[in-house]
């Protein structure tokens, strides 16, 4: 990568045996790769013997890159700088103390080292890090010591593939929240951070060990990250990083925190082989996060936050077309200079789309226990391991010899090979109406609030005070979808629900400032405005920009506007996204 500078590299002499500690030298060189990074070259003396373990020392520095502006992290416009973030105290919750931090997946941990940065290899680590006096680093290892001199010595004991391997250094204290788990924050964030998650993270992890077998990692933790962190959240082993847009103070967004423990077994333990087949990690995620939340919030609640996911897929897919190349479960990642870069194959369709296909494999097999017991030998048979779906598709096969027999992989329509290869809708669909009861009322009123002329009486007739946040956010979805509404009709709903136009919870503020753009609201643009500066997580950031994009010359101005003032707040690949949105991007 471009902001990694190796400067020597020697083969080590054989653990006590003779030759030079400091090892041979070797020559080094980069050879061209993918435009997202190149091969390190490295040769050896001799050919090595099959099963021979040797022991390279590689020295190498990653900064900012070439790419990157010097004394200004994070400034935006000049291509390809580091993925190793370094943030300005401005940049922080607390505004204090700069900060860093690393993101791994899919392709980007070799900007922080030089290594096989490949999900098909795992491998166990340490690291040694010192940092300045008042700071503390912590990372995704198994254990951690702190030592004299602010140095902090981590260990991942077990094999994990490269993107897992995550780093943090800065101002940030921790309290228990668990048995085995406790928060991180900065501290002015770190009372929220403990009232959030108190008490429920354990169940959580006992209901996933319950389902699908033991949890290895040892410890689960949780680190709010600063406000510019481009996901919901990352599931880096034994420390899960997450925006603290999840700090709605009530619980309301645990899903994700759900989803991410869901991962120990789904994507940690097992893992796509390739980034051509991440629905392999993401769509078990999804179906494993939704087996928890039945198990601890009941089936409608589980249906009704699977239906918001439905309709992302729906906008997703209308927003590309169906036949979209990535909208395949299975992506083809050709190597070399002009291949898909895989950080681009992220969006709705493995999620979603992987959820709906291992819904069908449930479906067949037409008994949750026996489907969970296969998730759970499933698991047992491949940990450690990085697989392909064929792995999967074949050993679901195997441990069902009936289901084999009677060609399950070959029904016409539903055919195993159609679900991985071809782009668009998925063919089945699971069952949600056990959320109807949650969703009928939303969908009554969002019919309501879209006639011609407004029935107030039947509306105030309607009590949405009580309503859970996954209720209002189907709610506005469905407002979404029949918007533009007629003229006034927004504005009235607007004033009568403050609960949602002035909602401080981040789900909510996505679907009203997109609805605010549908409707051209111009007296609320700058709930647009605030929300985009307050973070930059991409699935927020992204259609928001696509819609000002798409909409009136006021909402292209606001855009322009917005993207220069807080651009320097946006990890890189977000900042790139936008900038193709705004056709600021040179063409590539
Ligand atoms: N592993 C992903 C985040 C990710 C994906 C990072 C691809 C880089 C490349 C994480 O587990 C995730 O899916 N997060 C979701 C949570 C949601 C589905 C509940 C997110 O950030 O929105
Ligand atoms: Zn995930």
């Amino acid at each position: 990568h471009p902001s990694l500078a190796v400067s020597r590299a020697a083969l080590l002499p054989p653990p006590g045996g003779p030759g030079e500690p400091a090892g041979q030298e070797l020559p080094v060189e980069s050879r061209p790769f993918a435009s997202y990074g190149s091969a390190l070259h490295i040769a050896l003396p001799q050919p090595p013997r099959a099963g021979q373990l040797l022991t390279l020392l590689i020295d190498y520095e990653a900064g900012e890159g070439p790419g990157g502006s010097g004394g200004t992290p994070g400034t935006p416009g000049t291509g390809d700088s580091g993925r190793v973030c370094w943030l300005s105290p401005e940049q922080t919750a607390g505004k204090q103390k700069p900060y860093m931090y690393t993101q791994g997946q899919a392709v980007l941990n070799r900007s922080f080292f030089p290594c096989f940065d490949t999900p098909s290899v795992k491998f166990t680590y340490s690291a040694t890090v010192k940092v300045p006096e008042g700071f503390t680093a912590v990372m995704s290892a198994t254990s951690w010591e702190k030592q004299k001199d602010n140095t902090f010595v981590f260990k991942m004991s077990q094999p994990i593939p490269s993107y897992l391997i995550a780093l943090v250094v800065g101002d940030i204290v921790s309290a228990d929240v668990g048995p085995r788990s406790r928060v991180w924050a900065e501290p002015c964030l770190i009372e929220a951070a403990k009232k959030e998650y108190d008490g429920v993270i354990e169940e959580f992890l006992v209901v996933g060990e319950k389902l699908f077998g033991p949890y290895v990692w040892g410890r689960y933790d949780i680190l709010f990250m600063p406000p510019s962190f481009p996901f919901g959240g990352m599931e880096n082993p034994c420390l899960t990083f997450v925006t603290p847009c999840l700090l709605a103070g009530d619980r309301s967004l645990v899903d994700v925190i759900i989803h991410e423990i869901s991962h120990s077994w789904f994507g940690n333990l097992v893992t796509n082989a390739t980034w051509g087949e991440f629905w392999l990690n993401e769509g078990f995620t999804m179906y494993a996060q939704r087996r928890i939340t039945t198990e601890v919030y009941g089936l409608p609640y589980t249906c009704l936050e699977a239906a918001t996911g439905r309709a992302l897929l729906r906008q997703h897919m209308d927003a590309t077309g169906e036949d979209h190349p990535l909208n395949k479960l299975r992506v083809v990642i050709e190597p070399g200079l002009w291949g898909i870069n895989p950080d681009d194959t992220y969006n709705e369709t493995p999620y979603e789309k992987g959820y709906c296909f291992v819904s069908y494999l449930a479906h067949l097999v037409g008994n949750q226990s026996k489907f969970d017991a296969f998730l759970q030998a499933y698991v047992n048979r491949f940990k450690f391991q990085s697989i392909t779906a064929d792995d999967t598709l074949g050993f679901f096969l195997e441990y069902f010899p009936e289901l084999k027999e009677k060609g399950v992989d070959s029904i016409p329509g539903f055919e195993f090979d159609r679900w991985l290869n071809t782009p668009g809708w998925p063919p089945y669909l699971p069952d949600l109406s056990p959320g109807q009861q949650l969703m009928r009322p939303a969908d009554e009123l969002a019919e309501l609030w879209a006639a011609d002329s407004l029935n107030m009486e039947a509306i105030e007739a309607v009590d949405i005070t009580g309503w859970r946040t996954y209720q209002l956010v189907y709610f506005l979805d469905q407002v979404l979808q029949k918007s533009p509404l007629p003229e006034g009709n927004l504005k009235r709903l607007s004033k009568l629900y403050p609960k949602i136009s002035k909602a401080q919870n981040a789900e909510l503020r996505l679907r009203w400032c997109q609805i605010i753009l549908k409707n051209n609201l111009e007296a609320e643009y700058s709930k647009v405005k605030d929300f985009l500066h307050s973070q930059g997580k991409q699935k927020y950031t992204l259609p928001l920009y696509r819609a000002m994009w798409g909409g009136s010359e006021a909402t292209r101005a606001l855009a322009m506007e917005t993207f220069s003032a807080t651009a320097p707040q946006l990890h890189v690949n977000v900042q790139n996204y936008v900038k193709k949105i705004l056709g600021l991007a040179a063409a590539e």
